[in-house]
């Protein structure tokens, strides 16, 4: 049996998570135990637990509780924690997914006691070192024994790092082990996407029509923080709903309503509020978020998962971000990057309303990413 310690902490992981759980449920549970260790970085119900429920995963079977914290902070607990639960429980891998705080602290808590790492979503680089998910994501990738990478871009970023594809086994940290496989997220839109209309009334509820709205989610630290980035995305917003007269749907990120309530100058926040287009919403569950970005026109993000769900979904993408890791879909003509500039934001907007025929050329894989996982992890135990 192969043992392996799953880290989850922030909503995307939980949700990543559910893919490679729900493989190992249906296709490895003979030859793999699973732990999950949710770290607690995320804890309201509507950002953590929903998804448990909703997408089958698991209880976890350790919480760490660690709650919201600086960066030196939280990432410090979380090492101080994980390493107990790794030495108690000495797994053959621990898994990681992603770029958060959860992720980096589980690198080094792992690389320094040698359990060696499994890295769920590795090679994907903005190039912007300002961003705290590319430091994680960079330190995680650099002490992992098998990377497992959705894209082909994400392969060339790693060999520009030194790394080199198609070595043989046995891996380890200073001879690891890289595998283009696809993106695991994919594997649940595969997977969820044709229930989500049947358990989900969201659409009924925000009495939205298929086609006749925009979705946006904001809550990068850059633009939640900074309040004149954040003023021209809620400009654009604004507008889009006020003269473009297009309904908006905006699930909040606990993040960004705080700043919204404390920060936003009053004549901007009026104009959010009140607006009878505009649907500021609390964070929805993750079949209500497929089923909004299915039936959407356009989607404005700074997400990195809802950028890539907006492709799958075939949606045009406005990025409110300087840069994105998912370049593929710039390239390909179904997404701008517009960063936090009202006009740029509008500009975009427009353009995709009036585009024709966009092309989504498959680059995610083939939605069995968790599969190929927990078979290259099952390989390494032979
Ligand atoms: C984190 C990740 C980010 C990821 C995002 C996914 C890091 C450095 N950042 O950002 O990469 O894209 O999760 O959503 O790891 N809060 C609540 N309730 C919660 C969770 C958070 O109110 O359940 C509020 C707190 O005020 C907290 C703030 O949100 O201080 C930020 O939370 P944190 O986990 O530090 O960062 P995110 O912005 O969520
Ligand atoms: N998501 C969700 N409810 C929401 C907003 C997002 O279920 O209200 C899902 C979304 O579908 C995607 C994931 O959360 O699968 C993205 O997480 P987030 O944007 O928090 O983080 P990021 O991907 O930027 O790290």
């Amino acid at each position: 049996m192969l043992k392996i310690v799953t880290v989850v902490g922030a909503r995307p992981q939980i949700i990543k998570a559910a893919a490679l759980s729900r493989a190992i449920r249906n296709s490895f549970s003979n030859e793999i135990e699973e732990i999950i260790i949710h770290t607690g970085q995320h804890y309201d119900a509507n950002m953590s637990q929903v998804f448990f429920e909703e997408l089958g995963i698991p209880n976890p079977h350790i919480n760490l509780n660690i709650g919201s914290a600086s960066h030196g902070k939280q990432t410090a607990q979380i090492i101080h924690d994980i390493e107990k639960v790794l030495l108690s429980e000495k797994p053959d891998f621990i898994v990681l997914f992603g770029d958060t705080n959860s992720t980096l602290a589980g690198a080094i808590a792992a690389s320094k006691i040698h359990i060696p790492i499994v890295h769920i979503e590795a090679g994907l680089r903005s190039f912007n070192k300002s961003m705290p998910e590319e430091i994680n994501r960079i330190m995680c990738d650099h002490a992992s024994t098998l990377l497992f990478v959705p894209t082909q871009t994400g392969i060339k970023n790693l060999e520009r790092e030194g790394f080199t594809t198609g070595t043989a086994a046995p891996y380890t940290a200073d001879h690891p082990g890289v595998f283009h496989c696809g993106d695991i997220m994919f594997d649940n839109l595969v997977h969820f996407s044709e229930m989500a209309g049947q358990k989900t009334d969201i659409m009924q509820t925000l009495d939205l029509k298929e086609n006749e709205f925009v979705l946006c989610t904001i809550h990068r630290d850059n633009n939640t923080d900074s309040p004149e980035r954040l003023n021209q995305i809620i400009s654009a917003m604004c507008y889009i709903a006020e003269t473009m007269q297009l309904k908006i749907v905006i699930p909040l990120h606990p993040r960004t309503s705080k700043i919204i309530e404390s920060k936003l100058p009053k004549d901007i926040y009026n104009r959010l509020t009140t607006n009878n287009n505009i649907h500021l919403i609390p964070p929805v569950s993750y079949l209500e978020m497929i089923m909004l970005e299915k039936n959407s026109c356009l989607i404005l993000s700074d997400s990195g998962g809802v950028q890539k769900e907006a492709y799958f979904f075939k949606k045009p993408l406005v990025v409110a971000r300087p840069e994105t890791e998912w370049i593929e879909i710039i390239e390909n003509g179904a997404g701008i990057i517009a960063d936090a500039d009202e006009l740029k934001i509008i500009e975009s907007v427009k353009y995709f309303m009036n585009a024709g025929h966009l092309e989504f050329p498959d680059v995610f894989g083939d939605g069995h990413a968790a599969e190929f996982i927990c078979r290259t992890m099952l390989d390494q135990k032979k």
